[in-house]
């Protein structure tokens, strides 16, 4: 399921973020790329450890962990650090698929990427090019999105960012290991979950939206590993 999530940082929070990070020393990205996508990886990244890519990952990682949305989509078992890329002159990132596991140093432990996440942190027109191109079961989809805005999307998908040829694109990118690893498992769960909200504004607490609800919440109850 790919899901748009508005909002995750509103324009003043997108402004605080690129106040920290523009600034900072950002180095090549091929330094964080695997054997298979250095190949063909331009762009540039804030280094993982540095103090400023902690201090503004933090920042954004809370702000998608209060995000019913999120939240709904990928239902967080555990988040990987954000991290900040920029594409500019060309940048450009080819098709891949991104490593099952990941080594999270904060905890020292492996972490599965279930969910990929792409916050966008500069409007569209502020660049030409630097579509994120991801390729699932229905087909390809591209996806450029606001400043503040979030693309949630299987860590299972081909995807790709094109050149940039105008402008800089600045965006974050975190995985999300999910309680639920199935795609198609979460995107039953979501609807569910959206379904009973809406039938709950229409209908208030009725003993039937008490009863769906009571399925949701046994169904993550079979598929739940935590
Ligand atoms: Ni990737």
């Amino acid at each position: 399921m790919m899901l748009h999530v508005p909002e995750v940082l509103s324009k003043a929070q997108v402004a605080q973020v690129r106040a920290w990070i523009d600034p900072a020393p950002w180095q090549e990205g091929a330094a964080t790329a695997g054997p298979q996508a250095i190949l063909d990886k331009q762009n540039r990244q804030l280094p993982p450890d540095s103090e400023v890519a902690q201090q503004a990952g933090k920042f954004l990682a809370d702000a998608l962990a209060k995000h019913p949305l999120f939240v709904s989509a990928a239902l967080p078992r555990h988040m990987l650090a954000p991290m900040f890329n920029r594409y500019e002159g060309g940048g450009h990132y080819g098709n891949h698929v991104d490593n099952a596991i990941q080594l999270d140093g904060r905890i020292g432990s492996r972490v599965r990427t279930d969910v990929s996440t792409t916050v966008f942190l500069c409007e569209p027109d502020e660049y030409e090019g630097g579509e994120l191109i991801v390729e699932d079961t229905y087909g390809t989809h591209e996806v450029k999105l606001g400043a503040g805005d979030a693309i949630v999307y299987p860590a299972t998908s081909l995807h790709r960012v094109m050149p940039v040829t105008r402008g800089a694109r600045v965006a974050s990118f975190l995985w999300t290991q999910s309680m639920v690893r199935d795609d198609w498992q979460r995107h039953m769960l979501f609807d569910l979950d959206m379904t009973i909200l809406r039938l709950r504004r229409q209908l208030g607490e009725s003993a039937d939206v008490v009863s769906l609800t009571s399925h949701y919440h046994n169904l993550l109850r079979q598929w739940a590993e935590l």
